[in-house]
């Protein structure tokens, strides 16, 4: 986009002589005759450059200077005098101009100067812009990963949180962080001061949820003693959370729907009319699309909650995130138990890897948590792990556990120890209490298959 100057100079043949000059570089060019114009046409045009003669009618440069300050701090000044006193150079430079040129000048020098100056000014907006975004907090703190899924999954989150009071659903298997990304969505927006309320779908009876969500008025109901406000007034301002959104009942959908789109409701036993200022999220696990399919949600709801939808992606297709997450619940873990040093032992990172973690992100805190009791403070092993965790790595056996014979269970329990010791030939024999010599027979005679180390 062209840049735009304006030029405040009261002789009207240097005004248009410059004007007519800059034009020609392809600048969008304003001009003012006295200090009063100019003041008007900064704020209608928002000028990337001013050049300003210092003696003009109506007001001394410096005074204009100082005017344009006070609201503007964007356009660069450019000082035109013809008393090259170092006393006038220093003070305009003082009042905020940038520069200042000699006068009579040649239009040369002008224009060399212009071009100067504005491209200073747009390097000053481009480490402004750099500032903003640096200067950007984590959506939330500890909100930990950064394969290429996750920080996808960050850039639309910022970019849903920017957005207004736009609904917004997120969809993703248990544990996968909804809950997280839902808050992050609140605390990047602009609404981050207003409250942050959670109503969870499934938790209570469709009788319950109706009061819970909309309040209720004084005698709605025996048990209703008092007028009681809902978690929608309650959200006033703020953002309200769905969760499982999936299982809220169908005959509260139409009011909530009602409520999304007026933002207006009733009390439960109300007559009058409730308007809030509230932003939805809601979260679920469940394919709404099939539920909609077959009746079980309403498909107008749907449609309207689906507009930005943020699909959250399960910790099997973002590996990397699996050791930074485990040692960062490892950490937190530690201290809750008070213990110093926990430690994932190295040789269980091949296991994590592999495993599927069907409880994603919560499943893997979960075996974290556990992991460190048993461990007690010492690195975390296998022995520390769930079975199923071991299990998912290990060849598949035919049939069922009862059924395995003596050497599919010691070709197995081979096979977990050489994969906890990263192939390590000599400490799995010491710890299977036989020789190196007997472990290679084993291995040849199993064709148990691992990454040989020594
Ligand atoms: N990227 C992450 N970094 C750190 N902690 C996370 C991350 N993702 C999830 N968690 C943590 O994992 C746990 C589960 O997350 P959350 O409750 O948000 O999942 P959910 O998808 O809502 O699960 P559910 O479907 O079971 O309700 C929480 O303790 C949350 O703080
Ligand atoms: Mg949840």
């Amino acid at each position: 986009m062209a840049e735009k100057i304006l030029i405040i100079e009261d002789d009207t043949t240097i005004r248009e002589t410059l004007a007519e000059v800059l034009e020609k570089q392809h600048y969008i060019i304003h001009q003012a005759a006295d200090g009063a114009q100019a003041l008007k046409l900064i704020k209608k045009h928002n000028s990337d450059l001013i050049l300003l003669d210092l003696r003009l009618p109506d007001m001394h440069g410096l005074e204009v200077i100082t005017k344009i300050r006070e609201f503007d701090h964007h356009a660069l000044i450019v000082v035109m005098t013809a008393y090259p006193e170092i006393r006038t150079a220093v003070s305009v430079l003082k009042a905020g101009a940038y520069d200042y040129i000699n006068k009579p000048f040649e239009l040369e020098e002008m224009k060399e100067l212009v071009r100067r100056s504005l491209e200073t000014q747009q390097l000053r907006t481009e480490v402004e812009r750099l500032r903003i975004s640096a200067a950007q907090p984590a959506p939330i703190e500890g909100f930990i990963g950064d394969s290429p899924p996750f920080l996808e999954m960050l850039e639309i989150i910022r970019k849903v949180a920017a957005a207004g009071r736009v609904p917004v659903l997120i969809r993703g298997e248990s544990g996968t962080g909804k809950e997280r990304v839902a808050q992050s969505i609140h605390n990047l927006s602009q609404r981050a001061d207003g409250p942050w309320v959670t109503l969870n779908c499934s938790a209570i009876s469709e009788g319950l949820l109706e009061s819970e969500m909309f309040g209720h008025e004084k005698w709605a109901f025996t048990d209703a003693k008092t007028r009681k406000r809902g978690l929608l007034e309650l959200a006033d301002g703020g953002t309200l959370f769905l969760d499982e959104i999936g299982d809220l009942a169908l005959s509260l959908q139409p009011k909530l729907l009602r409520a999304i789109e007026t933002q207006i409701f009733r009390r439960v036993g109300g007559q009058q009319e409730v308007h809030v200022d509230v932003r939805f999220v809601a979260a679920t696990h469940r394919n709404l699309e099939a539920m909609v399919q077959v009746g079980a949600f309403r498909q107008d709801l749907y449609y309207r909650l689906n507009v930005a939808t943020i699909d959250v992606p399960n910790l099997r297709s973002r590996q990397d995130d699996i050791l930074p997450l485990a040692h960062h619940f490892l950490k937190q873990a530690a201290i809750t138990i008070g213990i110093h040093n926990a430690q994932l032992d190295p040789s269980v990172y091949k296991l994590f890897k592999a495993y599927a973690w069907p409880g994603n992100v919560r499943g893997l805190r979960n075996v974290m948590e556990r992991a460190l009791i048993l461990s007690g403070g010492a690195p975390i092993i296998a022995t520390h792990l769930p079975k199923e965790i071991i299990a998912s790595t290990l060849p598949k056996t035919s049939g069922s556990f009862e059924y395995l014979t003596l050497a599919e269970v010691e070709k197995s329990h081979i096979q977990r120890v050489l994969m906890t010791n990263d192939g390590n030939k000599s400490q799995t024999a010491k710890q299977l209490g036989i020789t190196r010599l007997t472990l290679r027979n084993k291995i040849k005679q199993y064709a148990l298959d691992f990454d040989d180390v020594n």
